[in-house]
C-alpha cells in the first residue's frame, strides 16, 4: 500500500514481505547417508526443498558412506528413500535434476583414499555445477565417529574454504555425554571450524510450534504481564512418544531418555519458555537470552525425591503387545538404560523464583504429544461458595508443539443453568484451522538455513555445555542408584513420577 508520500516501498509490500528464502550456490556432503536419520529425514528434506524452489540449479549432494556398496544401490537408496518420506508430491523432473548434482564416496571414516576422494568430488562438482566451492559437512554419524570425520575433515584440507566461499559442518545430537566429553568435542571441532562455521542441529528448534513461542510472547500484549512468579504456578514441559526404541539399540542404549532429549530438545523449550525477550531476533541476541536461563537453572538439593529414571517393561500398545525394553533386539538384558525420565528444575531469577519447571519424557507412553503447560496459580479470591467452584480447576495455557499443533487455554466459565455453577473450559488455536500455509518440516527448515548461514535456530557452544552442567549430576546420582523404576508400556511412566509431583501437591496432565 502507498505511503502517505505515495510511494511504495517494494520491500514492504505485501507479497514482498514473504520473499522466499532461497539458498545460493551450494553442495551438501552427507556423512552416514545410508543410516536411519538420513533416509527418513535428510534426504527427503533435500528432496522437499529443491521441489520447492528452494535450491539453486546446480545444487549437489554427496553421499558418503560404507564401501560395501555400489553407486547405482546408492543411487536407489535415496529414491526410496525420498519416494517414502517426502512431503512434497515426487516429480520427475525435480528428481532427475537432483540425481545429477549426486556422488557417491565409498569408504571408511579412516579412510584417507575415501577422503581424497571426496576432495577431488567436491573440486569436480564446483567445476561441473557452480557450487561456488560452498559446502556444508552433514555429521549424521554416531556421535563417537564426529572426533574421526572432523579431523579427517581438516586432514585433506576440506574445512578450509577457498576465497569468497564457505565451508559449514553440521553436527548431530547428543554433542558429548556429559560436560567434559561435549567441551572435548568442542575443543576438536573449534580447532577445526571456526564458530561461525559450526552448526548444531537440535530439530526441536526447527518445529514451527517451537519457533512460535517467541512469537506468542513477544509479539503480543496479553500474555508477558502474566508469565512470571506472580501468576504462575508452576510449567510442565512433557515429550512422550508411543513408540519403544526401534531399531536404533545401538544409539539408544547407555544413552537413555534424558541424554536423547532433556539435555538438548527439553531444556531449549524450558530455556525458549522462560528467557527474557532478546533484543532482535538474531543469533547472537537469541544465545544471550537462552544462556542466561540456563545458567540460572538449578537442580532440587534431593535428587532421590524430585528426579525419576524410568524403562518400559512388557505391555499393550495400541492394541498389540510390546515386549519390555530389556527384551528389545540388541539391548544388553542387564542394561540399566532410562527409557523415561522426569525432572524437577528451577529457574533462580526474580521472573521465576520459587516456580517449578517440570521435564518428563518417555518412549512407550500412553501416546505421542509434546507440550508445555503454564498452570496458573488460583484466583487469590473468589465470591462464588464453595459448590459453584467444586469443579473449577486452574487456568492452563498449553502450547501444542506437536501433533494437533497449537493452543489451548483452559479457564472456567459459568455453567448454562438456573444457578451459579462454574467449571472448565477450553479455547484452542489449531494450525490447520488459523493457517492454509503448510509448516516445513524441521529438518526441510534447518537445512536450508544452513545453507544461508543463518544460525538463529541453532544452540551454541555454551548452550550445549551448560545444558549438561544441568544434567550431570542427575545422570551421576542415578548410576550409583540400583536402576531405573520399570514402567508399563502404554502407561503413563513409573508411579515414582506421580509421587514425584504429589510431594509438591501437584499432578501431572494427562495430556
Ligand atoms: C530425537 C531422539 O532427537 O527425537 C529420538 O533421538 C526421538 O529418540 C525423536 O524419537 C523424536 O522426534 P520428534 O520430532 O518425532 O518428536
Amino acid at each position: 500500500m502507498p505511503g502517505a508520500d505515495g510511494w511504495t516501498n517494494p520491500l514492504r509490500s505485501a507479497s514482498d514481505r514473504r520473499l522466499p528464502r532461497i539458498a545460493g550456490p551450494s553442495g551438501l556432503v552427507i556423512f552416514g547417508v545410508t543410516g536411519d536419520l538420513s533416509r527418513k529425514k535428510l534426504m527427503p528434506a533435500v528432496y522437499d526443498l529443491a521441489n520447492r524452489g528452494l535450491l539453486p540449479p546446480g545444487f549437489s549432494l554427496i553421499g558418503f558412506a560404507r564401501r560395501d556398496r555400489e553407486d547405482e544401490d546408492f543411487a536407489q537408496l535415496v529414491h526410496d528413500a525420498v519416494r517414502e518420506h517426502a512431503r512434497t508430491e515426487f516429480r520427475e523432473e525435480t528428481w532427475q535434476q537432483l540425481a545429477e548434482g549426486m556422488r557417491f564416496v565409498r569408504g571408511d571414516f579412516g579412510d584417507d583414499e575415501a577422503f581424497k576422494k571426496l576432495r577431488e568430488t567436491v573440486d569436480e562438482l564446483d567445476a561441473s555445477r557452480g557450487t561456488g566451492g560452498n559446502v556444508a559437512f552433514y555429521l549424521s554419524v554416531p556421535p563417537k565417529f564426529f572426533p574421526k570425520v572432523v579431523r579427517q575433515l581438516k586432514k585433506h584440507g576440506l574445512a578450509d574454504a577457498p576465497e569468497g566461499s564457505w565451508r559449514r559442518a553440521v553436527i548431530e545430537k547428543p554433542f558429548g555425554r556429559d560436560l567434559r566429553s561435549a567441551r572435548e568435542l568442542n575443543a576438536l571441532v573449534h580447532d577445526v571450524f571456526a564458530p561461525d562455521q559450526v552448526f548444531r542441529i537440535d530439530h526441536y528448534l526447527g518445529k514451527e510450534t517451537v519457533q512460535n513461542i517467541l512469537a506468542l510472547r513477544f509479539a503480543n500484549q496479553m500474555y508477558e504481564p502474566v508469565w512470571n512468579r506472580s501468576y504462575v504456578d508452576h510449567v510442565q514441559i512433557t515429550m512422550a512418544e508411543d513408540i519403544g526404541i526401534g531399531g536404533r539399540a545401538g544409539y539408544y542404549d547407555g544413552i537413555g531418555a534424558a541424554r536423547d532429549v532433556i539435555q538438548n530438545h527439553l531444556l531449549q523449550l524450558l530455556a525458549l519458555t522462560a528467557m527474557e525477550e532478546p533484543l532482535a531476533f538474531d543469533a547472537e541476541s537469541l544465545l544471550t537470552e537462552k544462556l542466561k536461563v540456563l545458567k540460572s537453572v538449578r537442580l532440587p538439593e534431593e535428587l532421590g525425591e524430585h528426579t525419576v529414571f524410568g524403562q518400559y517393561g512388557a505391555g499393550w500398545q495400541g492394541g498389540e503387545k510390546a515386549v519390555g525394553y530389556l527384551q528389545e533386539d540388541g539391548i544388553d538384558p542387564a542394561s540399566k538404560t532410562d527409557t523415561y525420565a522426569a525432572v524437577k528444575l528451577e529457574v533462580d531469577n526474580r521472573r521465576w523464583a520459587g516456580v517449578p519447571f517440570y521435564l518428563r519424557t518417555g518412549k512407550r507412553l500412553g501416546r505421542r504429544v509434546t507440550e508445555i503447560a503454564v498452570v496458573f496459580q488460583r484466583a487469590p479470591h473468589s465470591p462464588f461458595d464453595s459448590t459453584a467452584t467444586a469443579e473449577l480447576g486452574t487456568n492452563v495455557l498449553v502450547i501444542r508443539v506437536q501433533p494437533d499443533e497449537g493452543m489451548t487455554t483452559r479457564f472456567g466459565s459459568k455453567v448454562p443453568g438456573t444457578s451459579m455453577e462454574i467449571r472448565d473450559v477450553t479455547m484452542d488455536f489449531a494450525y490447520g484451522e488459523s493457517f492454509t500455509e503448510e509448516s516445513p518440516e524441521a529438518y526441510e527448515r534447518l537445512i536450508l538455513d544452513v545453507l544461508l548461514g543463518d544460525a538463529n535456530l541453532f544452540p551454541r557452544t555454551e548452550e550445549v555445555e551448560e545444558s549438561w552442567r544441568i544434567l550431570d549430576p542427575v545422570e551421576e546420582y542415578w548410576e550409583t542408584r540400583g536402576g531405573p523404576a520399570q514402567y508399563t508400556s502404554g502407561g503413563w511412566g513409573p508411579t515414582e513420577a506421580d509421587e514425584m509431583l504429589a510431594r509438591d501437591g501437584r499432578r501431572w496432565r494427562r495430556p
